[in-house]
């Protein structure tokens, strides 16, 4: 059996990932490829768990580094449980943010470094890394104004952070795409999403 392809999409709030994810994967069904769509962090019951603790806003929210620690462990979970089991059995895996997000939000933004983020990588899912990461890259107003649409002026914990922290992590997933041109394909998202589906598609198919 072919081990399927593992393609993640990054990029900062508001940038289209989620439906540019959902409108790749029914382009490759239709060519016959079986795929699996899912997100971080989540993906599984116990990181959707996670998910909650992470972004939901009661109590004083975390301290960086528990914050990673916490992202690290709903990604180990997601990878045992879904990710490694579907690519094994041949299925494509698309998933909505992985550990490129950790290393730009907690440890570019946030200060960690990424050499930090990249050890608990290790621990929690041996450095599994996308076979493709399609960063999508929008200007502060689109993420604004597509975050606004979206969460109806209620961002979770991370998405409400300041702009001076939106344009670290920015910065961050740039970085990150120019020191790693094969894995990374950067994506304008500023056009509409058919589009940005166009691009996604010719960064994907020659693979
Ligand atoms: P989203 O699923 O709506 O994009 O929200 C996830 C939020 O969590 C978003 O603000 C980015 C943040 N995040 C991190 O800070 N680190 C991570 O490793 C991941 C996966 C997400």
């Amino acid at each position: 059996m072919t081990r399927g392809k593992f393609i993640a999409f990054e990029g900062g709030e508001g940038a289209g990932k989620s439906t540019q994810a959902r409108m790749l994967a029914a382009a490759l069904t239709e060519r016959g490829i079986a795929c699996v769509v899912t997100r971080e962090p989540g993906g599984t019951p116990g990181a959707e768990a996670i998910r909650e603790l992470l972004l939901g806003t009661a109590g004083d929210g975390w301290h960086p580094r528990a914050e990673a620690l916490l992202f690290a462990a709903a990604r180990s979970d997601h990878v045992a449980r879904l990710i490694l089991p579907a690519l094994d059995t041949g299925k494509w895996v698309i998933c909505d943010r992985f550990v490129d997000s950790s290393r730009a939000y907690q440890g570019g933004a946030g200060g960690l470094g990424d050499a930090d983020v990249m050890a608990l990588h290790q621990v929690g899912s041996q450095g599994l890394l996308a076979d493709l990461t399609l960063l999508i890259e929008v200007s502060p107003e689109t993420a604004a104004a597509r975050a606004r649409a979206r969460d109806g002026g209620k961002a979770d914990r991370i998405g409400g952070r300041d702009g001076a922290y939106h344009a670290r992590v920015a910065s961050a997933f740039a970085a990150l795409a120019q020191a790693e041109r094969e894995r990374f394909a950067r994506i304008d998202g500023d056009a509409d999403a058919a589009l940005v589906h166009q691009a996604v598609l010719a960064a994907v198919m020659p693979r």
